[in-house]
């Protein structure tokens, strides 16, 4: 039997539109919403209602976002090498909450830290430590979360210490263009999946692979909020892109094989199985009606 959302409200035509615009709904999301139920009724998988941000949402998430990137940049400069992860977490703490923000990793189903920092066969969630300090050579990725007024922000770098190999070198760019790959899918009316494939076929043609078992995520009102985000999905599935939709491109791409595992000792930290580098970058990224934009990187 077909089954339609309730969450989609057939608006009345003359209403003003309830994505706040202050234009009336057959000029401004009447033909969104109905093309939405159309992509239902033919079985796809379509962003409820609650998942597309309002104008004045995005604007509190951008604030929100204004400082996560403030926070990286602030990182950036200071990063090198002999310095602990720990010295990282402070950076980060204390920027963000001078700046007004609140740092989401802090305690966040009992995360310990304001930011994760994974260092080369470290795949994600590294906890910062000042036992861990910053080599000649290492790879690292800086992953910031901000909420500011309730509104979550959240995007990670990588960042290369001293005489990096060319080798790990290469993961790194490899890694970042595989976002800026996976970020040409994005607009309204492709799926998901579309993104997935992209960023997968070019990795593998690196001979790499992307992690399966973690992913992305809705972001925005939440730390993390629904779609989850795969990018080891393939074309035309997963979850309808839709004005509004808000997520995050963040794949995690192994030198070696794709097979992690998590730390025991501290139930968070996710290691390449092979011990060989890992890369990631994060960017969150919202579908507007022409394509999409960036809000935080
Ligand atoms: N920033 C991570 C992400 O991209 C989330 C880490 S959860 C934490 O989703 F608790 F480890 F911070
Ligand atoms: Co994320």
């Amino acid at each position: 039997m077909l089954r339609i959302n309730p969450n989609i409200k057939v608006w009345g035509r003359n209403d003003l539109c309830p994505c706040g615009s202050g234009k009336i709904y057959r000029f401004c999301h009447q033909e969104i919403d109905e093309k939405m139920l159309a992509y239902r009724r033919k079985g796809c998988i379509v962003p409820s209602k609650r998942l597309l941000k309002k104008k004045s949402e995005i604007e509190a998430i951008k604030e929100s976002a204004r400082i996560n990137v403030a926070v990286l940049d602030y990182v950036s400069e200071k990063i090198g090498e002999g310095m602990s992860t720990e010295e990282i977490n402070r950076l980060v703490h204390t920027k963000t909450v001078e700046m007004g923000g609140i740092p989401a990793p802090l305690n966040y189903q009992g995360f310990p830290k304001s930011v994760c920092t994974s260092v080369n066969d470290q795949v994600c969630h590294g906890i910062p430590s000042p036992k861990t300090i910053l080599k000649d050579g290492d790879i690292i990725n800086v992953d910031c979360s901000t909420i500011y007024h309730g509104y979550f922000s959240d995007s990670s770098r990588m960042f290369c210490i001293g005489n990096v190999s060319e080798e790990n070198r290469k993961l790194v760019e490899v890694t970042k263009q595989a976002v800026e790959i996976g970020l040409k899918e994005v607009k309204p009316w492709n799926f998901l999946g579309d993104m997935g494939q992209a960023i997968n076929d070019f990795v593998k043609s690196k001979g790499y692979s992307v992690v399966e078992d973690i992913g992305g995520h809705g972001v925005g009102l939440e730390f993390h909020e629904e779609p989850f985000v795969s990018y080891v999905t393939k074309k035309g599935t997963e979850m309808l892109m839709v004005p509004g939709l808000m997520f995050t491109i963040e794949p995690m791409v192994n030198m070696g094989r794709a097979n992690v595992y998590i730390d025991d000792n501290n139930g968070w930290t996710v290691y390449t199985e092979d011990h060989k580098p890992s890369a990631q970058w994060e960017i969150q990224v919202l579908v507007t009606e022409d394509g999409h934009e960036v809000i935080s990187w």
